[in-house]
């Protein structure tokens, strides 16, 4: 039997991309994980968690192990536009849709809006996992670089112009993570949060803004391009696993009613009712705000030290940005091929993710790699970036 031959086209071309997952390299026991983009082990509330579902079945019983039964799963919604609502983001119940995780609502929205003659526009460096997904409905994907500033709004409106100018195809959709990005760490400027809303006016595109760092800003939190949306063309992504647990996968979208109409379609019951109702629970004795001070405190400590590291530490030429919050920082390493120094890096006692996977074009990626300060702990990061530094110098020597 010809297996292959079953599938559409749209799918073959998507079963030729790089395989889903392959940034995620085996780490040898012992070894440091600055790969890692998860939360800390001891900031996941297991024992909160622990109670509320012992809460939720004690005063539910079956209730919440049904398809749907558990009144909890409505007060979610509620629970997490009330925080949209703290956040500046004016957001009615008939305009979100709890997902499974950020990462299902995105594949939910590129399947409404893509199909293999969509363009979409993503930032270069992006989040590996978007890119995959968006890779599975379209080979039209724009890319635009990132700078400290974040995505780089003039090159973004040369392209427009260009594609207008020469009768192109113009974006029906650009993708951002505008607050502490995975994997910059990088932070969009407010006057390019104003410029990129403009632009998407102008040229007729819609925003997916993907949140799901949002809540760990170290300072001030930035406006979200959400709030700053007068024509509903934002599509706002925002994600529980950075802040609570991701292995509940929760996430939500937050757009205009007939978008979540939309992709309620497509969602149906596909969803996880037994998670939702058990985070309510959760959320009733937790303030997500008092929540997010405590987490960004814990990880501003954990970026101070990795910051301090690689300034102590690293060889002369190396670069980086420095996070205002999230959990990533962006190395760059002239003139070294970081996927082939992961190897010596993983034996020497460190793993990072190689530059590569978080590009269209994969080569673009070679000489820079992403460190996490979220999961190892100070101890381990101070160390790791000691031995990690003499790789690196090594390989610059050579
Ligand atoms: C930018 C970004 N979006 C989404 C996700 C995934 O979120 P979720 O676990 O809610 O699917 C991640 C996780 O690493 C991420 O970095």
């Amino acid at each position: 039997m010809k297996r292959e031959a079953y599938f559409p086209e749209v799918v073959k071309q998507a079963l030729s991309n790089i395989p889903p997952g392959s940034w995620m390299s085996a780490v040898p026991e012992g070894c440091i994980r600055l790969n890692s983009g998860y939360p800390a082990a001891n900031l996941v509330p297991s024992t909160e968690l622990k109670e509320a579902t012992d809460r939720l079945l004690t005063e539910e019983q079956d209730l919440p192990l049904h398809y749907i039964g558990s009144p909890r799963i409505d007060q979610l919604k509620t629970q997490l536009i009330e925080r949209m609502n703290e956040r500046k983001m004016e957001v009615q119940e008939d305009e979100v849709l709890v997902t499974s995780g950020a990462c299902q609502a995105i594949d939910l929205i590129a399947r409404i809006l893509l199909d293999e003659n969509a363009f979409i526009i993503v930032e270069s460096p992006t989040y590996m996992e978007a890119l995959e997904i968006f890779q599975n409905y379209t080979k039209n994907i724009i890319t635009i670089p990132i700078d400290a500033d974040g995505l780089d709004t003039k090159q973004l409106e040369g392209i427009l112009i260009e594609r207008t100018k020469k009768e192109e195809p113009l974006p029906k959709l650009l993708y951002t993570i505008p607050t502490f990005q995975n994997p910059t760490g990088t932070t969009l400027s407010f006057a390019r949060r104003e410029k990129l809303i403009k632009l998407a006016k102008e040229y007729d595109f819609l925003i997916l803004e993907d949140d799901a760092y949002g809540e760990l800003a170290f300072g001030e939190s930035p406006t979200t391009l959400k709030s700053l949306d007068e024509e509903d063309r934002v599509f706002y992504v925002g994600s529980l696993s950075k802040i609570v647990a991701p292995g509940m996968r929760i996430g939500w979208i937050a757009a205009h009613s007939e978008w979540i109409e939309a992709l309620f379609w497509f969602k149906k019951d596909l969803e996880h009712p037994f998670a939702q109702s058990v985070m309510s629970a959760y959320l009733e004795k937790v303030n997500l705000a008092h929540r997010s001070v405590l987490l960004t405190e814990k990880y501003e400590e954990k970026a101070v030290i990795l910051y301090e590291a690689l300034i102590h530490f690293m060889p002369e030429g190396v670069k980086w940005y420095r996070p205002e919050g999230g959990y990533f920082m962006w190395i760059e390493v002239p003139g070294v091929d970081t996927t082939a120094m992961l190897a010596k890096a993983k034996k020497a006692g460190v793993a990072y993710v190689p530059g590569q996977y978080f590009f269209l074009h994969q080569d673009e990626g070679k000489s820079f790699l992403r460190l996490s300060f979220s999961y190892a702990s100070k101890e381990e990061i101070k160390k790791g970036i000691e031995i990690l530094s003499h790789v690196v110098a090594e390989e610059i020597n050579k």
